[in-house]
């Protein structure tokens, strides 16, 4: 089997994230919001004339991933309207040179760069714009070439490239090999990642691809036997219900399912790529911001256990939310669940069970929280672990704590 360092390094950054923007931000209604509703071309391109981020969008956004612990950004330099972010250079005029007089790839690109953030592009396959795309596939294809080379020639090293619209024309040759060729001339160690879409989560593709994907699904763990190529794994998550900004979108899933997002993904060696759309200013929704600075909350507190500790194949057997990473000789143990204590008077008390079972053979030498560094109580028999968890006191709900074992 092939490994790839680059593929594994991926895997250790863990937490992304994902950002969808574009003329669309500044509309309010989501990123398909031409096609769905119908927009003639005429009204949608004259969004770019709005379309104008403040000066230091790409600073305050990178600061808000990095605050909330993301190692990367995946960026939409063009989706399915056609329009780019980045100077295509005459390939066309859709473009933000050509509508607002700046490369808004370079903006993001040097933010990232300054807050050492890892800029991954988001690349649209599919194309509502490019009349080629449905009258001569063969021409639109070099078009689409021509337009990767210049995201990989031109702002240094990237993380990545994030494709996706492949399944809009499913029986056809897309000449993939000759799309990450280019990739892999020029950029030989950015992740090639073309997303399934919601039809075949987690399905393998073409041997150059580098990581599968589960787009708003539940990750689940690879069985890599007999593949020829290891890869990893990411699943991207949406906050509400577009991925692009959608004022009138209240559909909101809790801080706390966001978090047990970022744990379940880290469970399967997965990676989470969590979404934001910002406006056409290019500034936050507040809930999303507040969402992003809450994860970083639990990150802040859990770090150690988030980036290198890897799946390691050790079950906790009474509880099966729970379960236990590894990174060398250090163990994590996951716990969800855990009520709070409390006066009846105030909350409801629940029935738990303050036990997680497991089997480890390597003595422990000592078990304590990663969020406040007290001491777990412990038993160790002939390889079988029961540690004594205990409920939240009042005044805390961490939603997941973590337990670090260290072994001798
Ligand atoms: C889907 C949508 C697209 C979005 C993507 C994110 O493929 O077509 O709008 O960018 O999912 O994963």
């Amino acid at each position: 089997m092939i490994i790839r360092q680059y593929i594994k390094d991926f895997e250790n950054l863990g937490f992304g994230m994902f950002v969808h923007f574009g003329l669309y931000s500044v509309l309010g209604k989501g990123e398909w919001a031409k096609k769905l509703l119908a927009i003639s071309d005429e009204e949608y391109y004259k969004l770019a004339e709005d379309f104008h981020p403040e000066p230091d969008w790409a600073d305050r956004l990178v600061t808000t991933a990095k605050r909330a612990g993301c190692k990367y950004i995946t960026l939409t330099t063009r989706h399915h309207d056609g329009y780019s972010l980045y100077d295509t250079c005459g390939l066309n005029e859709l473009d933000a040179p050509h509508t607002c007089g700046r490369d808004l790839v370079r903006e993001f690109v040097d933010a990232c760069r300054r807050q050492d953030i890892i800029p991954f592009f988001y690349h649209t396959l599919l194309d509502w714009h490019e009349e080629s795309y449905r009258t001569d596939f063969r021409e639109y294809l070099k078009y689409l070439r021509k337009s990767v080379e210049l995201l990989c020639t031109n702002y240094g090293k990237i993380g990545g490239l994030w494709f996706d619209g492949m399944w809009d024309r499913l029986g056809d040759d897309w000449e993939e090999d000759a799309l990450y060729g280019c990739i892999r001339k020029h950029q030989p160690d950015a992740m090639i990642i073309n997303n399934t879409g919601l039809s075949a989560l987690g399905a393998l593709g073409h041997i150059e691809l580098d990581s599968v994907t589960f787009e708003r699904g539940k990750p689940q763990p690879l069985n890599m036997d007999g593949a020829p190529k290891y890869v990893a794994s990411e699943m991207c998550q949406v906050f509400a219900d577009h991925w692009g900004y959608a004022k009138e979108d209240l559909n909101y899933k809790s801080p706390a399912d966001m978090i047990r997002d970022l744990v379940l993904c880290r469970r399967y060696g997965s990676n989470l790529l969590m979404n934001v759309g910002p406006k056409g200013d290019g500034t936050l929704r507040e809930m999303d911001a507040a969402v992003y600075h809450l994860m970083g909350e639990w990150v802040s507190l859990n770090g150690e256990a988030v980036y290198e500790p890897h799946p390691c194949g050790i079950e906790v057997e009474n509880k099966k939310e729970d379960f236990v990473l590894k990174k060398d000789g250090t163990y994590y143990l996951f716990c969800d669940h855990l009520p709070m204590e409390i006066d009846p008077n105030v909350g409801r008390e629940e029935e738990a069970d303050y036990r997680d079972v497991f089997r480890l053979d390597q003595k422990i030498r000592k078990i304590t929280w990663l969020d406040n560094g007290e001491n777990v109580e412990f038993e160790q028999k002939n390889g079988r672990v029961t540690v004594k968890t205990v409920p939240y006191t009042y005044g805390r709900q961490l939603v997941v704590r973590v337990a670090k074992i260290e072994t001798e």
